[in-house]
Formats: C-alpha cells, structure tokens, sequence
C-alpha cells in the first residue's frame, strides 16, 4: 500500500512499522531504543511521527506503529520538534554524560536544565535494550534493578558478573554508550569483569573471549577445536563448499 511520509510517496507493507518504511526510504527519524536486532519497546519516544489519518492527525511512536492504512507521515512538522525537545531534555536531564544525547541536545537546541535535577555523570537513559541484547544471547547476566530514582541496570548484587561471557552484546546495543568496554594487551574488561581474548588460528586476529567461544561451540554443537573468526570461518566453509 501507498502512504506518504513528509510529502514522499513510499510503499509499505500491511503491518510494516512506520519507521522501517521511513528508513527504507532514506527519511530520517531519530531513534535511540531502536535496534533492527531486537523488538521494539518505545521506551525513549523520540522516533515520535505525525499520523494523519481519516482527517484527524495523532501522535505515534513510529518505530512501534504498524501501517495498516493508507497513512500520511509527518516526521519534523513544528508540533513534533516542539515535542521531540521536550523528550530530549528529560533525556539530557537524566543522561547528561551522553555524547549522543548531548548531539540531540545541540539539534534541538534545548537550553541547560534549570528546572530539573540533573543526574550528574550519569549515562544510562534506562531503555534496557542492554538487558534484551543478554537476554537475546541466552545469557542473563544483567538486569534493570530497584525502582523509581534509584532504578539501575546492574549484574547481581553489583558485581562482577558470574555468568557474563564478555561477548559485549549489551555496548554494542547501548544507544548512550553508558556501558563501559575496554580491550588492551588481548584482554577485554566489561562489567569490572576481565576476559581473555583469543586469537583466529587463521589471521591471527584477536575476535572473541574465550567463554564467548566456549559458549557458542556448545550452543551452535560446534566441533572444531581451532578458533576461527567469522571471516575465516566462512572462508574455510566456502572453500570446504567448493573442494
Ligand atoms: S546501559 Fe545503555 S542499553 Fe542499557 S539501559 Fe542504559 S542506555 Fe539502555
Ligand atoms: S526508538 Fe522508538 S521509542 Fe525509542
């Protein structure tokens, strides 16, 4: 079916998200819980669009709204980026620290908080994506613990977490940057907790954690002894294809 976004004519699927259209489309909506890897959860908002719809317009999160009519779009009309700011100032009042946000910030032009208390050093905007991205792998070793201001994603008892495999699913996914990664002298340190790296027989690169590896041979029933990187693991699969 047709809808329009900001005057462009685009092709959606029945039941295809609004900001997977725009995306397609090249028109850009600004996201910060979003990840094409997991479900959406709208828990920041600021992917919010204009519908207009039967003559009447609404307020949607566009990365949760699936297209099931012949829709117009409005991504960046004035009620939006009026909106939009004032999301981005409650984000920034909570996740001062994040260079990301700080970017919005500027965009938008939102002026240093007076009204608000700011949680200084603070980076995490609590979307939990991180703690979808553990559960994805099948790890569990993080969570969203306590409530209401002293709300925080932590491993158990804020410690080192035992069942972490240093995989760095949970930084990749982090919108803010608020998990810290490190990887020196072929180690990786995440959640205070420190990794071996190991190395591709093949290239010689280092390309996962030990435990990552041993994780993944067990789930994936992965025989070889020899650590290969995804690269030279589809080489060889290919060259195993084709002799
Ligand atoms: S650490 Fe990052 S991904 Fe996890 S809840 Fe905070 S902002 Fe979201
Ligand atoms: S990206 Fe849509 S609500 Fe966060």
């Amino acid at each position: 079916m047709k809808i329009k976004i900001d005057g462009l004519e685009c092709e959606a699927n029945y039941g295809e998200y609004i900001l997977e259209v725009a995306k397609r489309n090249g028109i850009h909506i600004p996201t910060l819980c979003h990840t094409d890897a997991l479900p959406g959860q709208g828990s920041c908002r600021l992917c919010i669009v204009e519908v207009i719809e039967g003559g009447k317009n609404k307020v949607v999160v566009s990365c949760l709204y699936p297209v099931t009519n012949e829709i117009e779009v409005l991504t960046n009309s004035d009620k939006i980026r009026r909106m939009r700011k004032n999301i981005i100032r409650l984000l920034a009042a909570r996740a001062p620290e994040s260079e990301h946000i700080r970017k919005l910030k500027e965009e938008y032009k939102v002026p240093e908080e007076k009204r608000f208390n700011v949680d200084k050093g603070e980076k995490c905007i609590l979307c939990g994506l991180c703690v979808r991205a553990c559960e994805a792998v099948g790890v569990y070793a993080i969570s969203s613990v306590n409530r209401g201001i002293t709300k925080k994603i932590s491993p158990p008892f804020e410690e080192p977490p035992e069942d972490c495999i240093g995989c760095g699913a949970c930084a990749q996914v982090c919108p803010t940057g608020a998990i810290a990664l490190k990887e020196f002298e072929g180690k990786r340190v995440i959640w205070d907790k420190t990794f071996e790296l190991v190395k591709c027989s093949v290239c010689g690169n280092y390309f996962t954690t030990r435990e990552q590896y041993e994780f993944l041979k067990q789930k994936y029933g992965l025989e070889a002894e020899e650590f290969l990187c995804d690269k030279c693991r589809k080489k060889s699969t290919a060259q195993k294809l084709v002799f």
